[in-house]
């Protein structure tokens, strides 16, 4: 049995119209949960509510979600809340795709200006009441993977968009979503595997179209760059793809100029948009020319590194390096959103992946006291430490979008990290000099008397046991400190450190003499 289609979305989108259209053509059962609620309760569902009151339609909905947890090749058009309670949607997925229906407020008012059955419209003031209503929801809305936008689409269109994406998506697993509004932009974040291969579908189900601008480096664009161009050219798109040479030198004015002409080249306008394909450089150089052409065009970032998945993917910031310093040029310009197929993770170097892991004990000693106690088990559910990697940036950022406090806690490591990393002349990757510089922070913090005595100590075990250094060989401690003054971050000349308390706990302090660095260090050092 193929698992049942269920359409949600707001009233207007389009739910019971399509979902009926497809039954007929697949020649499958139709259930609206609605009318199977009517049938039940031998009363209008407007009648429910004014009889019963609407928690008691919400157990009818409750009890609709129940019935309908096997898959039975159903096409199920659900009520505009009937997801919105967690246990109704577990249940529901148990047996099948959920696909959410949108559309745009304005689109909603003008199709829903016939109906008069709808008892949460009952109000004098119908338009403020859906845009209300619809603000309230949106997160919910939001946190499906997978949308089409119906809003320019007629019913016909509508339907095979859906029966599309449904195609698409029978075998996948439901990827996981997180949201992270960004002002007046939001950004969605899936985590999947396989999703390249909708990526088209997705895109084009959610209105997007016009002109695509894949941009991949030398590595990465081999390997995936035809899988992602065949799935965008299935679903209409002509993409043109961009191959910049991989490395952290290519992250500058200069090939964004390339690029911004290749851009005019193939004929990408302002409506069009750019695929990022690659690493955190990809992603930082493909989202900043995405930032500037044209004074700004949409785009999707598709981190294909461990470190661009959990880490430079999220929050928005992009930007490129000056011969004087790393990221000086750049804007916060978030991608409509963010999808990681962890599955091109097999084709990471595997020291390439370790730098990842970094990240991910940076973010665990930040904020996730359980995704450190899974790191020092030597737990290897690397999908869930990834989730949970991802919830402490996601929830980070969320709190500060602009950096203007919380989010400089997310420099944990990187002000030592920096100094190590530029006197390595970048031998040392930027994860490996995060891991060390976690534990050189880990140790000033507690020299001060700020960090609880042996929690360096443990994050020095975690380093270890994934195989990270956590120590440097051959490095000048003197020009270490040097170079950490080169650091964009500094705070009007005094350098700013994130450092924890305890594990799952950073402040951020300005405070810190150079000569307690210094001894830190010292210790640090190993003999050649
Ligand atoms: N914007 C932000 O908030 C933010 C945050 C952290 C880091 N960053 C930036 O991210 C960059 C570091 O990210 P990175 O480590 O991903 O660097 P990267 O993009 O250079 O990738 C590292 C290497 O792995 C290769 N690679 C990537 N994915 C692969 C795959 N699936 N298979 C085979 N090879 C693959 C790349 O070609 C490259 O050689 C830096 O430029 C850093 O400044 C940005
Ligand atoms: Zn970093």
């Amino acid at each position: 049995m193929e698992p049942n289609l269920i359409l949600t979305g707001f009233m207007g989108t389009g739910k019971t119209t399509v979902g009926r259209a497809i039954a007929e053509r697949l020649k499958r059962p139709f259930i609206d949960t609605d009318a199977w609620i009517e049938e039940r309760a031998s009363k209008s569902v407007a009648a429910i509510f004014a009889e019963d009151g609407e928690d008691r339609f919400r157990a009818w909905e409750a009890e609709a979600c129940a019935a309908f947890c096997e898959p039975q090749e159903l096409i199920i058009a659900t009520g505009g809340w009937t997801l919105g309670p967690a246990k109704n949607r577990e249940v529901l997925e148990q047996g099948g795709r959920i696909i959410c229906l949108t559309a745009t407020p304005e689109k909603i008012i003008e199709r829903l200006s016939a109906a008069n059955d709808r008892p949460l419209l009952a109000s004098d003031d119908r338009d403020a009441r859906v845009r209300a209503l619809l603000k309230q929801r949106e997160a919910m809305y939001r946190s499906f993977a997978w949308q089409v936008d119906t809003t320019e689409m007629s019913p016909a269109e509508a339907m095979l968009h859906v029966m599309a994406v449904y195609g698409a998506i029978t075998n996948l697993v439901e990827p996981d979503t997180f949201e992270l509004p960004m002002h007046e932009r939001s950004m969605s974040i899936l985590l999947g595997a396989d999703l390249l291969d909708v990526l088209g579908v997705m895109l084009r189900a959610r209105g997007l179209r016009g002109n695509v601008a894949v941009v991949s480096d030398s590595n990465v664009a081999p390997v995936y760059g035809d899988r992602v161009a065949k799935s965008l050219a299935m679903s209409g798109f002509e993409p043109v793809l961009l191959r910049v040479p991989a490395g952290e030198a290519s992250k500058t004015l200069d090939t964004a100029s390339v690029l911004y002409e290749k851009l005019v080249e193939g004929g990408i306008e302002r409506s069009g948009l750019i695929i990022a394909l690659g690493g955190g450089m990809i992603g930082d150089l493909a989202g900043f020319v995405a930032a500037t052409y044209l004074r700004g065009v949409q785009w999707i970032d598709v981190p294909t590194s461990l470190l661009a998945m959990i880490d430079a993917s999220i929050g928005g910031k992009v930007g490129v390096d000056l011969p004087s310093g790393k990221n000086l040029v750049g804007a916060f310009h978030p991608p409509l959103m963010t999808i990681s197929d962890m599955t091109t993770l097999h084709s990471l170097p595997g020291r390439e992946f370790r730098s990842g892991l970094a990240e991910m004990i940076k973010a665990s000693v930040i904020a996730d006291v359980e995704l450190f106690a899974m790191f020092e088990s030597g737990e290897t559910d690397l999908p869930e430490m990834m989730r949970r990697s991802i919830q402490v940036k996601v929830e980070v950022v969320r709190e500060d979008p602009f950096e203007q406090g919380r989010r400089a806690a997310l420099n944990l490591g990187h002000t030592i990290g920096h100094g190590l990393e530029t006197a390595s002349k970048f031998e040392l990757l930027h994860g490996e000099a995060i891991a060390i510089g976690t534990i050189a922070e880990a140790r000033v913090a507690e020299r001060i008397g700020l960090a609880r005595s042996g929690v360096a100590d443990r994050i020095e075990r975690v380093t270890e046991r994934v195989d990270l250094p956590a120590r440097f060989v051959d490095l000048d401690i003197d020009e270490i400190i040097l170079l950490m003054r080169s650091d964009k971050k500094k705070q009007s000349g005094r350098l700013k450190y994130a450092l924890p308390r305890d594990i799952g706990d950073v402040v951020i302090c300005v405070d810190v003499k150079d000569d307690v660095v210094r001894e830190v260090l010292i210790e640090m050092k190993e003999q050649a």
